[in-house]
């Protein structure tokens, strides 16, 4: 099998956050879904760290506490069953990463997934308690079921972030059919 050496915009998004968590960190993921990148996250801030896992759906709170706990880092981890839009509420203290994977969970109800609306007061929130050299990825999938509304609400917003306080980077397939989900990094100056 050949190896790649650029990653699609799941596995880009694992190379930045690598970049940026350490041990002891808080971090976030905003739609833990089947787990992966919580059990990710969990990996990356160690025993002293903290991972605030969110999702709307019994069936990913299970999956993720399964994989974690299989994994003997479920003390590592909050698993939140509610919107990443109510993060808030969960959530006193400065965040070095936050992760959006959006969409529906794989192989699950495609009818429930990511919202437009719902996902940008989501970033709003995580960028306020981002660290200074803190990084949201923000994985989108468009086309198919996932239609392009919030792909292009998503990208409408975020283009008016102030560039003083943001660096707002996008990645994007062109020679790809099919639509491949995009990368979004934003990194905190
Ligand atoms: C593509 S999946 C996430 C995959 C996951 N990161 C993983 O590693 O398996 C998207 C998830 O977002 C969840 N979701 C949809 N709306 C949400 C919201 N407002 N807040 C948090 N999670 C939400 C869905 O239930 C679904 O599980």
């Amino acid at each position: 099998m050949i190896m790649h050496k650029i990653k699609n915009s799941l596995g880009q998004s694992h190379q930045y956050i690598e970049k940026f968590v350490k041990e002891g960190d808080t971090v976030i993921d905003a739609t833990c879904g089947n787990g992966s990148d919580t059990l990710f996250l969990a990996g990356l801030v160690g025993k002293t760290g903290k991972v605030f896992s969110f999702d709307i759906q019994e069936k990913a709170i299970e999956k993720t506490t399964k994989k974690l706990s299989n994994a003997n880092l479920i003390d590592r981890v909050v698993i939140i069953k509610d919107g990443h839009e109510n993060m808030d509420i969960y959530i006193n203290k400065d965040v070095k990463a936050v992760m959006f994977n959006l969409g529906y969970l794989p192989r699950g109800d495609h009818n429930i997934s990511t919202k437009s609306h719902t996902t940008i007061c989501a970033v709003r929130k995580a960028m306020n308690f981002l660290v200074t050299g803190g990084i949201i990825t923000i994985v989108i999938y468009c086309g198919g079921d996932s239609g392009f509304e919030e792909k292009e609400k998503v990208l409408d917003f975020l283009k008016d972030i102030d560039q003083k306080h943001f660096i707002v980077m996008k990645t994007d397939f062109i020679n790809q059919s099919n639509w491949p989900p995009i990368l979004i990094c934003i990194e905190k100056l």
